[in-house]
Order: C-alpha cells, then sequence, then structure tokens
C-alpha cells in the first residue's frame, strides 16, 4: 500500500466469524448474543486500550491493524493493550505510575489524569500543563499509519510542548522542533531530555530541589546551567520547567509558588522516574530530537530532507500564546511584545485584520512545509474549526484550499471532537496532505 488514500477504497474488511443472527420473533433472543461493533472491525486476539472508544481513536486503530504487522502493534500501536496475550509497550509505559505523581494532587485532578493514562498522562507529557498540546495517543497512531521508520526525520514547525518530539522520540525515530516561542523551545527540550535521564539524575534533582529553588527565586539572572543553551544540564533544566510550572500554577490558584514547587517537583521526578523504569524493562531506544527558535514561515531547514510534518498551528487566534505564557517568558528575560508580531494568530487590530493576517501567514507555513518535505511525503495539519470565533470562516477549509495550491493533495480527513469546549469549538480536523 502506497499512500493512505488507498486504505479505505473498498479493500474489504475481513469480518471476523460469529453468529449475529438474533430472531427477532423469539422471546430467547438475548443480548449476549450482539456482537460489539468492534468485532467488524478488528478480530479477537487484538485487545483495545479501554480508552479506544471515540470514532476517531477506533478509526485510527483499524488503521494500524491494516497496516502493521502484530510484531509492530506490540512495538509500536498506540491502541491496542495487547495482541495474542502479548501486552504493547505503549500499555507497559502507561500502566507504569508512581505515587510521588500524585503528591498534592485534588481526587478530581487524580482521576482526571487516571482516566487520561492511556491517551495524555503518560511518558513525559504530563510535565507541563501546555495549552492547546496535542492528543499523544493521536500522533503515535499518526506516525504509525504514516509507516515512519527509524531512519526518518519528521518535523513539527510550530512544535509547542514538543508532543511529536517525545512520541518520535518514544518510537527510535528522529525529530526536529521548531518554535517561535522561546519558552516552548525549553519546554519541549526538557520533556526530550527527561525521557533519557536515569534514577541517579533523578535522586539529585530532588535532593537538590529546595537549594535550586533558593537560587530560581533569588538570582536575578538565571544560572546558565538551568538553561536550555550550550550549557544545558537536563537536572537542572527539569527544575527549572517545574519551578516555571508553579509559577503557572499559582496564578491559577491561591497559592503562591513556594508553596506549590514541592509538590510539582515531586510529581516531575514521579512521572519521569515511572517512565524510566517502564523504559528500561522494554529496553526502549529514545530516538534524537532537535529543538530550533525559529519562525515556521521561514524555517531553519533544507529543502526536500523531512519524511514527515505533523503539526498543529495557532486555531486562528482562540489561544493568545504570548499572553498565555508571560509570567514565564518574563521570568525567562524576553520581551512580549516584540514576540507577538512574529507569533502567527496574533497580529492584527481587530477579528477581520486578525484573520486576514492568520491566513497570509499560514500560506507562508504551507509553502516552507512543502519545501522542506520530500516528494510523496505527508504533511498532517490538526486544525480546530473555530468557526463560531471567526463569524463563520471555517479554518480546516480554507487550509486545505491553500494546501492544494502548495504541491499537495488531501488523502485523508479524520474528524476528532474536542472536549471541555464545546460552545466554542465543537471538532478538530486530522487533514493528511501528501507532497506530490
Ligand atoms: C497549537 S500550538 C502547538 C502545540 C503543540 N502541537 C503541542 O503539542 O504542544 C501552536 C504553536 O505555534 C507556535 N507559533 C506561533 N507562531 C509561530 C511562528 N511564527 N513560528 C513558529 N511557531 C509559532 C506557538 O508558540 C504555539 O506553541
Amino acid at each position: 500500500m502506497n499512500n493512505l488514500a488507498e486504505i479505505n477504497t473498498g479493500d474489504g474488511i475481513e469480518k471476523p466469524e460469529m453468529n449475529v443472527h438474533v430472531d427477532r420473533a423469539s422471546e430467547n433472543s438475548c443480548l449476549s448474543t450482539l456482537p460489539k461493533i468492534t468485532s467488524f472491525l478488528i478480530p479477537k486476539e487484538y485487545e483495545l486500550l479501554p480508552n479506544a472508544s471515540e470514532v476517531f481513536e477506533l478509526e485510527l486503530a483499524y488503521y494500524e491493524y491494516k497496516l502493521l504487522t502484530k510484531y509492530d502493534i506490540v512495538q509500536r500501536g498506540a491502541f491496542f493493550k495487547s495482541v495474542d496475550g502479548v501486552y504493547t509497550n505503549h500499555h507497559i509505559i502507561c500502566s507504569n505510575n508512581s505515587p510521588l505523581t500524585w503528591v498534592g494532587r485534588s481526587k478530581i485532578t487524580k482521576s482526571y489524569f487516571k482516566e487520561g493514562n492511556f491517551s495524555t498522562g503518560y511518558a513525559t507529557h504530563g510535565l507541563f500543563p501546555y495549552r492547546g498540546k496535542f492528543h499523544p495517543q493521536l500522533i503515535k497512531g499518526i506516525l504509525n499509519i504514516l509507516k515512519i521508520q527509524p531512519d526518518h526525520v519528521v518535523l513539527d514547525p510550530m512544535c509547542g510542548s514538543g508532543t511529536l518530539n517525545v512520541e518520535a522520540s518514544l518510537l527510535g525515530i528522529n525529530s526536529v522542533g521548531v518554535d517561535k516561542s522561546p519558552f516552548c523551545n525549553l519546554m519541549s527540550k526538557v520533556k526530550y531530555e527527561a525521557l533519557r535521564v536515569d534514577k541517579t539524575q533523578l535522586s539529585t534533582i530532588l535532593s537538590n530541589s529546595y537549594k535550586n529553588y533558593k537560587i530560581l527565586t533569588n538570582d536575578k539572572n538565571i544560572p546558565e546551567d538551568f538553561s536550555y543553551n550550550d550549557y544545558f544540564k537536563p537536572e537542572k533544566a527539569i527544575t527549572l520547567l517545574a519551578f516555571l510550572d508553579a509559577m503557572g500554577y499559582a496564578r491559577r490558584s491561591s497559592k503562591s509558588i513556594g508553596e506549590l514547587y514541592p509538590s510539582v517537583i515531586k510529581r516531575y521526578v514521579g512521572q519521569i522516574g515511572a517512565f524510566t523504569q517502564a523504559r528500561e524493562k522494554i529496553n526502549l531506544q529514545i530516538g534524537k530530537s532537535k529543538f530550533e527558535i525559529g519562525d515556521a514561515r521561514n524555517l531553519p531547514i533544507e529543502s526536500n530532507s523531512i519524511d514527515a510534518i505533523i503539526t498543529s498551528p495557532p486555531y486562528s487566534f482562540a489561544i493568545d500564546y504570548a499572553e498565555n505564557d508571560r509570567p514565564q517568558l518574563e521570568y525567562l528575560g524576553y520581551e512580549i511584545n516584540k514576540l507577538r508580531d512574529e507569533m502567527i494568530g496574533l497580529k492584527g487590530k481587530n477579528k477581520k485584520e486578525k484573520l486576514a493576517n492568520y491566513f497570509e501567514d499560514m500560506d507562508k507555513v504551507l509553502s516552507e512545509m512543502t519545501r522542506v518535505l520530500k516528494v510523496g511525503k505527508y504533511a498532517v495539519i490538526i486544525i480546530g474549526s473555530n468557526d463560531i470565533q471567526t463569524g463563520g470562516i471555517r479554518l480546516e477549509t480554507k487550509v486545505e484550499e491553500m494546501a492544494l495550491k502548495h504541491s499537495f493533495v488531501v488523502d485523508q480527513k479524520i474528524v476528532k471532537p474536542i472536549k471541555g469546549i464545546q460552545n466554542t469549538m465543537r471538532d478538530e480536523y486530522i487533514l493528511f496532505f501528501r507532497k506530490v
């Protein structure tokens, strides 16, 4: 199978054998004779994860089943618990939890995170609650159906918290993450580096947590080994991210950074530690990731060098990413207003002007995506419809129209409902563009 367009062109679903006949007239007919809808899609030796229940999840699970071997599903599948009774790596990574993860967390938060165990809360994805980040399990599913291999390089030109890079690294794939925000650059790098630390580094983080807190609160300039330049030290950078997390948390609660930081740092160590154990258990080889502060409209990347792009641009002006990260950016010494001018979705005096600038910028982004991508490869764009805020203009339709002018064809579209903000945005569209 060469491309995604061929998956659902009637290549025939092999239906598992079962007695689906229900005698409607008979008083003896009983519910236990009714087959589960998933049994028409996937044979019973493939056990789905408990959260794989929404249509988009079943769609991706079905594609994984069709496109990957049983061995590959165990190694890299995103939606399966086991195959032939063998647990998948995804299930093992997600099931390993540490009690430290729950320090200082309310019952509601705890149950929310437990529910998201297989979709959002595993590996290092839970380290900083970045607004508007990808659904990590979905990204793993996309990497799988695109059949991306460890010798490939994938790119997110607006990488935010680095979800694509973490997912690619978990599959041993090399990746590049570009974002205009220096805070995103730090966050994505830390989430990636945290995949590779060992137990000794984690105990150093805990034993130095108070001393480092004092340094971070007292020093006017953050010492170089805490930041993300040439002196990068993972233990210090993880501590810095925990400190910045407590800073954001304090903005939303009645507690101070000092009160929140001890539980945040323990949670970081707990989550990373749980992942480290799972990594060792399954001997996971982590792919290499590179991060750049850069502009998606003018990518610092060679032409025809990338095997896949998976990205999610700002959904026009739905989230003000500069304002959102103001405390962290200011603490790191960056000038917010200067940054705003270069961020997609933020320029313009009113909605009309902002939308016009947004589409102009997105046109440049699409042109850059075609330039850096190899021919025949995919750029996957995840974008919310956002038509309530835009006064009826559908972002996914406009982006699709623009992409067709940049040597892309559309091979697949998957719709994913957005939970929690149904009154502002109902759906996200996963658009699979192939460079021709
Ligand atoms: C929807 S978020 C991406 C979230 C990301 N997929 C994740 O999982 O965390 C959009 C990102 O675009 C970035 N961005 C905005 N303008 C940009 C530009 N001109 N160049 C690169 N990145 C930009 C923002 O900083 C933000 O992180």
